[in-house]
């Protein structure tokens, strides 16, 4: 199929590098999924927003909508089976199936095996895992379907962490889910590959980004502390990153709409960092 079939050529001859592409993002009403959903919808996406922060997700998809985007808010646990059917059943009967998955919805609670119950681990693995888990098992089909037409098939993006590369400094529990997502990522994609299904799926591991989870883990570092002070917290993190600034959502969102993106064709089982640089030491 030639390349004009799936990527649209607007009258100022701008190719949008996810025009045609219909993208569902989990944790999609504030941070990095909000950011992902509305530059997605910038460059060409039909998006499904997904969150169990409601008024605050259809707010994002009404946002996206009265800027000329094309988005839809559903509410969607990750961690239910039953709402990631329906999510799915939505994109196929709204935009006639599905091209892109990013599995971003993800929980931290900033605390050592010492103080975490195992109701906190089997919270953070319900959100973390089991939700990524069951957003690649619930979207295959829909995934395939697309997959079989598009220039470079489709794509599963996960959020992992630098946390899935090395050992978070606040938070065992995630750095287990994260590491575990970050080979789940890699099974996935040689499973996927050799079965012919035309789904690329690759990993981002973003560093420390400002956002609300971003924050909780100046409070957790600051509670590592003597002081206990958050701001002294944040500029012992910042002098960690020798790129000196903290990253933003949007520098994550455009590392995502890349691999989800034709121009990552080939792409897959890879782990793409964004962390300016906090890994590289
Ligand atoms: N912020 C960082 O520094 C950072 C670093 C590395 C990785 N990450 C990862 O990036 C992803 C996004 O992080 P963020 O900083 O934007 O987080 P955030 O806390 O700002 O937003 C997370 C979103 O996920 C949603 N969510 C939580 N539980 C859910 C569930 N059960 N079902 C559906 N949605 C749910 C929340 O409502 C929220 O909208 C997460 O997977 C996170 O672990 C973040």
């Amino acid at each position: 199929m030639a390349r004009d079939d799936v990527r649209s050529v607007g009258e100022n001859n701008q190719v949008n590098s996810l025009d045609g592409k219909i993208a569902l993002v989990t944790g999609a009403a504030i941070g990095i999924g909000a950011a992902t959903a509305r530059m997605m919808a910038e460059v060409g996406a039909s998006v499904i927003l997904a969150d169990v922060r409601d008024v605050e997700g259809a707010a994002v998809a009404d946002e996206i909508v009265q800027a000329g985007g094309t988005a839809h808010y559903i509410h969607l646990d990750v961690g239910s089976q039953a709402h990631w059917m329906a999510a799915v059943a939505l994109a196929e009967q709204l935009f006639g199936g599905l091209d892109i998955l990013v599995n971003n919805a993800g929980i931290l609670f900033g605390r050592d095996v010492e103080e975490a119950s195992l109701e906190d681990w089997q919270a953070m693995s319900a959100v973390n895992q089991q939700g990524v888990f069951l957003g690649t098992k619930h979207a295959l089909p829909a995934l395939r379907a697309r997959g079989r037409t598009s220039p470079e098939g489709s794509a599963i993006v996960n959020l992992s962490s630098v946390s899935g590369l090395v050992g978070s400094p606040v938070d065992p529990l995630y750095s287990m889910t994260k590491g575990g997502i970050a080979l789940f990522t890699k099974s996935t994609a040689l499973a996927f590959g050799r079965q012919g299904y035309r789904i690329r799926v690759n990993a981002v591991h973003p560093g420390v980004i400002e956002t609300a989870q971003g924050r909780q883990t100046f409070a957790a570092r600051a509670r590592k502390l003597p002081s206990g002070d958050v701001a002294e917290a944040r500029a012992l993190a910042l002098a960690n990153h020798p790129i000196g600034r903290f990253g933003t959502v949007e520098d994550v969102a455009k590392a995502i709409i890349f691999v989800a993106s034709d121009d990552a064709g080939f792409m897959t089982g890879s782990s793409l960092v964004i962390d300016g640089g906090l890994t590289a030491q």
